[in-house]
Formats: structure tokens, C-alpha cells, sequence
């Protein structure tokens, strides 16, 4: 009995642990860390400095503004997004509110300083190769991304509409492949990437945290049941223990009574008496053994 509830309890401590483990495991795969700007450099600072990106911006700017006013409209950012990058409906709607928010007049630096605050220009070259593979869909030229150095700062270079850069520097020769390669960096650079593992991420944590609470409220109870059976069992052989000794005790009183009477029959105990003890004797020896059965059935049931 003590053996059994002992491999319970360790059963369940060991298996806690590794489930805490495997849990920090997990979360700590799962927590990446972001990367950090360690100087601070001003939008108009970054101008100079990445000034071929820049250049990319306005160029971008320059194609969306149909009507040269030196700002982008609504009206012109659904019509890019119909006619030059065929988006679906359903994707203009979000995406024009992603990029205009409350500004119906985008300017050169409204796009540049929203492009340069982006995460997605944060983007190393590693970053880059993945977006590449897994949404671009162009496995073939991940090999040269990376020899180039190729990080999130020339996603703009990527998404003009001159296609110099992509045919010299990256040398991509299919023209297919360069419009992809486009329309897919003009998505990023213009509303940002939509990064769907990162709510996979937050899904899996509170699900492995769900779990984390059941097991515990489990493993409670467990606790709780198993000590509260085992004192119900150790009640249970207190009482088997006097029954016993109340059994013995009649039988002995028996025994004494009728060596007594089989001695002299002229002292006089009365049949009554006699009668008596025989009840209780037998009535001590059915519940000794109806308490005996129920033991038994009890330890039974429990294995
Ligand atoms: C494209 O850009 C290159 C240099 O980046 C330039 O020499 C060329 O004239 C441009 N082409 C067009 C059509 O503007």
C-alpha cells in the first residue's frame, strides 16, 4: 500500500519536472530576441548614410504619385495597388489603412521615416535569405543574397521600378523572377511584413502555459486523494486492530467460563449468562470478518 502511493507521488514529481523543463525549453526557443538599434541616428542623418535607399523611396514615392503633387493620395495608393501590384480587394482595404492611418497625404519623408523606423529594414542578412526562401519563393538566388551581404536596408532598391540593381548586382536574369522578387519587397517596404509564425509563437506559449496550470491543479488533487485515502486506510486498520482485540478478549472470557463450569457445576453460573457470552463471542467474530472482507476488497480495488 505505502509502496503504491509512494511511486505515485514520485511519479508525479518526476514528471513535473520534466514537464517544467521541457516547457522553459520551449518558451526560450520561442523568445527571440529583437534586434536593437545601438546608435541613434535621426531619419535626416540616415538620409546620407544609406542615401542609395533613399534614393529608392523617392523613386517608389515618385511611381505612386500619379498626379505629381508631391504627396500620395487614397486614391492613389488603391490605384498602385490595383495596377501595378494586382492585389486582391480584400488585401487593399487593411493594407491602405496600415499605410495611410490618419495621413491622406503621404510625402517622400513621410515614407522615408516610416521605412526607416520599420523593423523589416532592421532585417539581417540571415533575415533576408529566410523571407527569400519561404514567402519570395526564389530558393535559387539565396546563395548570391548572402554572398552580397544583401540585409533589409536594400529591400527598397528591390521594389523600384527600375530593375537595374536586380539584373547587375544580383544578377537575375528571368524577368518573372525580378517582377516577383518586386511586387514582394514593394509589399514589405510600403506595409510592413505580416509575420504569422510569431502568432504561432504566442498560441503555443499560452497553450504550453494552459497546460503548464492544468498539470499542476492535477497533480494537487492527486496529492489531496492520496492522503486522504491513506487515512481513511489507517483508520480502517485502527478499527480491524480493536475488533481483533475484542474478539480475543470474549473468546478468552469463553474459555475462562467454561473451564469454570466444567470444574464445579455446584457455583451456579447461570445458563443465561453463559448464553450471553456466546452472542457476543459470535457477534465479535461476524464483524471481525465482515471488517477483514471489506479490507481486503478495499486493498484490491486500489491495485
Ligand atoms: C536605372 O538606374 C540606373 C542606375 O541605377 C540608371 O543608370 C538607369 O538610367 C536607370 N534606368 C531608367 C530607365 O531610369
Amino acid at each position: 500500500m505505502k509502496l503504491e502511493m509512494l511511486t505515485i507521488r514520485r511519479f508525479s514529481t518526476s514528471s513535473l519536472k520534466i514537464l517544467l523543463i521541457s516547457l522553459l525549453f520551449l518558451n526560450g526557443c520561442l523568445a527571440k530576441e529583437k534586434p536593437k538599434r545601438s546608435v541613434i541616428v535621426t531619419p535626416d542623418e540616415e538620409k546620407v548614410r544609406d542615401a542609395e535607399g533613399y534614393k529608392a523611396i523617392s523613386e517608389i514615392h515618385r511611381e505612386m504619385d500619379d498626379d505629381h503633387s508631391g504627396s500620395i493620395d487614397r486614391k492613389e495608393t488603391t490605384g498602385f495597388m490595383m495596377e501595378d501590384m494586382q492585389m486582391r480587394q480584400s488585401d487593399r482595404a487593411r493594407k491602405e489603412q496600415a499605410f495611410h492611418g490618419n495621413d491622406d497625404a503621404i510625402t517622400i519623408d513621410d515614407l522615408w521615416e516610416a521605412w526607416f523606423e520599420s523593423k523589416e529594414r532592421a532585417w539581417s542578412v540571415e533575415e533576408i535569405a529566410e523571407w527569400l526562401l519561404n514567402v519570395v519563393n526564389l530558393p535559387m538566388y539565396v546563395d548570391k543574397f548572402k554572398e552580397l551581404k544583401i540585409d533589409g536596408a536594400y529591400l527598397p532598391r528591390l521594389a523600384m521600378q527600375n530593375q537595374t540593381f536586380m539584373v547587375n548586382k544580383l544578377d537575375i536574369r528571368s524577368s518573372v523572377h525580378r517582377q516577383k522578387l518586386r511586387l514582394n519587397a514593394l509589399d514589405v517596404v510600403l506595409f510592413g511584413h505580416r509575420d504569422h509564425s510569431n502568432r504561432i509563437k504566442d498560441i503555443a506559449l499560452a497553450l504550453s502555459l494552459v497546460l503548464l496550470s492544468a498539470f499542476i491543479l492535477l497533480y494537487i488533487r492527486l496529492q489531496k486523494k492520496s492522503s486522504q485515502e491513506k487515512q481513511e486506510l489507517s483508520s480502517r486498520l485502527m478499527q480491524l486492530k480493536s475488533m481483533e482485540d475484542e474478539f480475543q478478549h470474549a473468546q478468552k472470557n469463553w474459555n475462562e467460563e467454561r473451564s469454570k463450569r466444567s470444574n464445579s457445576e455446584e457455583t451456579g453460573i447461570s445458563q443465561i449468562e453463559v448464553e450471553n457470552l456466546k452472542i457476543q463471542l459470535e457477534e465479535a467474530e461476524r464483524r471481525h470478518v465482515l471488517n477483514h472482507s471489506f479490507f481486503i476488497n478495499t486493498v484490491s480495488l486500489r491495485n
